[in-house]
């Protein structure tokens, strides 16, 4: 089967058969990410382009890795050693790399939208590794491989995303792949970072108090506070973050026996959640990473064409 699409914007917009796609093929790629297996020259002949406007490790580092490990010629923009910093636009940037050839570009940027204004004007594909607000579709994605592996499938599996949900972009691109694969979506976080007439439209739950949204749940994913994106006046406070709705040991043992927990990093260990639940024998934070190459592989694969550039599996 064949991604009929160009771009990767965010997961609103992809179907359960898509996301089943890109998952399934990730999973044929798995041993590939893993190096139990050799470089794959499937995508040679194709080149990517990493363009970041905001910091990243696991996002930038495994994209390049995952083309890399398919034959792709990959190059690295930082934004400050770019023309954008002489005033040049987004989509001036675009066009010079469409001039040069590149088939992918892989964006972060802070503005909502800007993955999309990018798509609408540029033939090369693009592939959204965060914009702003929005959606970080790739993270969603990998957490719900993770999730998948380890419980099987994600239909009725409960999960509490625990955190800054307003300012986050993995929340948001989670909140869609997760329901649409069946899973059951509780939101949790304080009434600065949760609204709940927004967010209840969305066929989850949402409680201000964590204690209800981690009841029986099969998986806990604790969000960073985005601190970046929320001026200089922090609401509420780190301490006052952590005391309320920091995962804890005792805060984690209200979900189920095996419930997993789940961070997309960077974490700070004592807010969000505690150095000893990170590194608890729940946590699968190291596993979300690996797969994180394996998603990233898939994704270049099917967005230049899957099965016409050869079999993968
Ligand atoms: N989860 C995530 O996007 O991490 P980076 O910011 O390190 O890419």
């Amino acid at each position: 089967m064949v991604l009929k699409r160009k771009d990767l914007l965010g997961l609103k917009d992809l179907s359960k058969e898509e996301l089943e796609l890109i998952l399934d093929t990730a999973d044929s790629l798995k041993e590939f990410a893993t190096r139990k297996y050799k470089k794959l020259p499937t995508l040679k002949g194709v080149s990517m382009i990493n363009m970041f406007y905001e910091p990243s490790t696991r996002t930038r580092a495994s994209f390049e890795l995952a083309g890399k490990y398919l034959g792709a010629d990959t190059v690295n923009i930082n934004s400050s050693a770019s023309s954008v910093v002489k005033g040049e636009s987004l989509v001036d940037t675009g066009k010079t790399l469409e001039a040069l050839g590149v088939n992918i570009v892989v964006m972060r940027h802070p503005m909502a939208g800007s993955c999309k204004l990018l798509a609408d004007n540029v033939t090369s594909s693009i592939i959204n590794a965060g914009d702003g607000t929005h959606e970080h579709p790739t993270q969603a994605l990998l957490d719900m491989m993770t999730i998948r592996e380890q419980l099987t499938s994600l239909k009725g599996k409960k999960v509490a995303i625990v955190g800054d949900i307003a300012h986050s972009r993995v929340a948001k691109s989670n909140i869609w792949g997760l329901t649409k694969l069946g899973a059951e979506v509780a939101l949790s976080g304080p009434p600065t970072l949760l609204d709940h007439n927004k967010f209840t439209k969305l066929n989850v739950t949402c409680h201000h108090k964590v204690e209800d949204a981690l009841k029986d749940v099969d998986v806990v994913m604790a969000l960073r506070i985005q601190k970046e994106r929320q001026g200089t006046t922090l609401i509420p406070s780190l301490r006052e973050y952590a005391r309320l709705y920091g995962i804890t040991k005792e805060r984690l043992s209200l979900a189920k026996k095996d419930a997993l927990l789940l961070h997309p990093g960077p974490i700070n260990r004592g807010i969000e959640l505690t150095g000893e639940v990170a590194d608890s024998l729940k946590s699968r934070i190291n596993e979300q990473v690996t797969n994180g190459l394996a998603i990233r592989m898939a994704l270049l694969y099917l967005l230049s064409g899957g099965e016409q550039n050869g079999n993968i599996a």
